[in-house]
């Protein structure tokens, strides 16, 4: 980790105003006291984004990103922090001392970026080819396969040469060979020495969310061998992170994305219109795709090839998609073997009517369970029943295990109770290890919602400390950082507390205590809480009167919870803690 000294952050970050940093990507409205946006973060029409300018932070009240201009520039442009601290001091004039950054860190950012300019240059060297002279087969086999000169472009697609060229052209750049070899472009070998892996194919260039390129596919123009060769894994290029087409289809602004096989398949969607469709990149669909897909969209259509290994795979893909609250669907391709060929030959239409008749993943799977066994047989029968019941016992019991299993026992004819009955049998055969159990339910329903309220009122009261000096200094009166029962909260009031005793507030300075985006995002959301629209200097004093008692009562009755019953000591400072309570009067003068 390079470290940054506090003060160089802190001017860099004064120097940076969130407003006009956020404006250079996002555009903004003034609302209020605050500027809105359309969030950058999810796919969204409406202006979710807050950015509030005397707080410094930014906020989505849809997707939850938050943080202040470092975590804003690091999510949009994919940056670490001291890459983002780089890009704004730049945009500040304000140099970083060299010894701040340490060597090896700088180094790892360095080649970076340095690899990510050689995959940029070794696109644009691709994609000239194609279009002159010396392309001519890669532009005739893409034409042939009938895209469009608009979709070659939109895609960026390329072309390499039988003898390459690429190495010749970087080097002719300026590159070494030792970056060159960490770019995934060249192969080494110990006669040849270095040479472009990509030789005699059209080219796809995979492209992260941000549009940089990070890696290719290239493919043979006929019946050689490997059809497909992709870039191996770099430092740029994490392949269970990235989904091909989701640069474009995560602006497409449509109710579902499309998960594929293959480039001509989600090339082919596009061109058809169907500008939602991104590819698992010839690799099985994994935890981490789930969970970038969730940020753009709830429901998933799966369309695999329809041969077997294409059925294992969405078999495979089903519950990680599930597992990440996604809806799936399957849609079907037959006869054809894919959704390129299928376009091909039926068009786009067609293809709509395959979407709109795709099949809801659970049936899917358990057609594919059936084709095992033989309904003729009963014992065939019943082991199909047997292996539908641990399918079923894969959702949360309640409710939604419940409609499954009244779905599933209507669908293959048997009595639903009997299917129930099956279903608690195998989950206590498996001991329950497997079962997923209902969700525990707060004790009681009263209770949960005094918690709620008590920490809807301590974050409240931390969006009130850090609404400006004056207020942090009043309400530090009444209030200790320890009387925030939720851990969070008391750190945010320690740190305001000692911003405080430093005579300075500076909210957006707090996120460099947090780390995690989880927990940024957290912070975020609490700085960004409304304040309760209050006239006059006695409205506010009685709101916040409520409030400071509100935290104080909670803190009280957790204190009880967690005391010893037989410490007197203690006791006695609870009861004294009661009195100060009753007593207590906020003013504001
Ligand atoms: P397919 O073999 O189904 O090819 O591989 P395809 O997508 O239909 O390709 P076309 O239509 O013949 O051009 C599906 C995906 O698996 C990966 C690629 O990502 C491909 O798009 N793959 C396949 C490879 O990486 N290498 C290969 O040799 C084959
Ligand atoms: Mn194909």
């Amino acid at each position: 980790m390079a470290f940054y000294s506090q003060d160089l952050v802190e001017e860099i970050r004064s120097a940076s105003d969130i407003v006009d940093v956020v404006s250079g990507y996002v555009k903004l409205q003034k609302k209020g006291s605050n500027y809105v946006g359309v969030c950058p973060f999810h796919n969204d029409k409406n202006p979710s984004m807050s950015v509030n300018q005397p707080r410094q932070i930014y906020h989505c009240f849809s997707c939850g990103a938050g943080g202040d201009v470092f975590r804003f520039v690091m999510e949009y442009e994919n940056l670490s922090f001291p890459e983002a601290l780089k890009v704004l001091a730049d945009r500040a004039g304000i140099s970083l001392p060299e010894q701040d950054t340490s060597r090896e860190d700088k180094k790892q950012a360095d080649l970076k970026a340095q690899i990510l300019m050689l995959n940029k240059l070794a696109a644009k060297y691709y994609y000239y080819m194609l279009r002159r002279p010396e392309g001519k087969s890669g532009y005739d086999y893409l034409t042939g396969r009938q895209l469009s000169k608009e979709t070659m472009s939109r895609f960026g697609l390329g072309y390499a040469a039988r003898l390459g060229g690429l190495y010749q052209y970087l080097k002719s750049q300026g590159y070494s060979d030792g970056l060159l070899k960490e770019s995934g472009l060249m192969q080494v070998d110990e006669k040849r020495g270095m040479y472009d892996k990509f030789r005699n194919r059209v080219m796809f260039p995979i492209m992260d969310i941000h549009n940089r390129v990070i890696g290719f596919g290239g493919r043979v123009m006929g019946d050689g061998k490997p059809k497909y060769l992709n870039s191996p894994e770099t430092r740029i290029f994490d392949k269970s992170r990235n989904l091909y087409g989701l640069n474009l289809a995560r602006l497409s602004r449509k109710p579902n994305i499309i998960v594929c096989e293959g480039y001509m398949d989600v090339i082919a969607m596009h061109q058809a219109g169907f500008n939602q469709a991104v590819a698992s990149l010839g690799t099985a669909f994994t935890v981490q795709q789930s969970a970038i897909l969730k940020r753009y969209t709830n429901e998933v259509l799966l369309t695999y090839d329809s041969d077997e290994a294409g059925i294992k795979a969405a078999m495979r893909a089903i519950p990680i998609l599930r597992e990440a609250g996604l809806t799936a669907k399957v849609i079907h391709m037959d006869p054809y073997k894919d959704p390129d060929e299928f376009i091909k030959a039926e068009g786009a239409e067609a293809f709509q009517k395959r979407m709109d008749e795709a099949e809801g993943s659970f049936f899917f799977e358990l057609e594919v369970i059936k084709r095992k066994y033989d309904f003729g047989d009963p014992e065939s029968k019943t082991n199909f029943f047997k292996e539908v019941s641990a399918k079923l016992l894969e959702y949360e019991a309640g409710i939604e295990r419940n409609t499954y299993i009244e779905a599933a026992a209507s669908r293959y004819g048997l009595p639903a109770g009997e299917l129930a009955r099956m279903v608690s049998r195998t989950g206590e055969k498996l001991g329950g290890m497997a079962a997923k159990p209902a969700p525990v339910r707060p004790r009681s329903r009263s209770r949960s919602t005094e918690e709620e309220k008590g920490l809807r009122s301590q974050r409240l009261l931390i969006s009130w400390m850090s609404s400006d000096e004056k207020m942090l200094g009043i309400i530090l009166k009444y209030v200790e950082p320890e009387d925030f029962t939720d851990p969070l909260c008391r750190r945010m009031a320690g740190l305001l507390a000692g911003q405080r005793s430093e005579g300075r507030l500076n909210p957006a300075a707090l996120f460099q205590y947090f780390t995690e985006e989880e927990e940024q995002k957290k912070v975020a959301a609490m700085l960004s809480g409304a304040l309760p629209a209050l006239s006059g200097k006695e409205e506010e004093e009685k709101a916040l009167q409520e409030t400071i008692l509100r935290v104080k009562q909670a803190s009280i009755a957790w204190q009880m919870e967690h005391m010893d019953p037989n410490d007197a000591e203690s006791l006695s400072k609870i009861v004294q803690k009661r009195r100060e309570i009753e007593k207590l009067h906020i003013s504001l003068d």
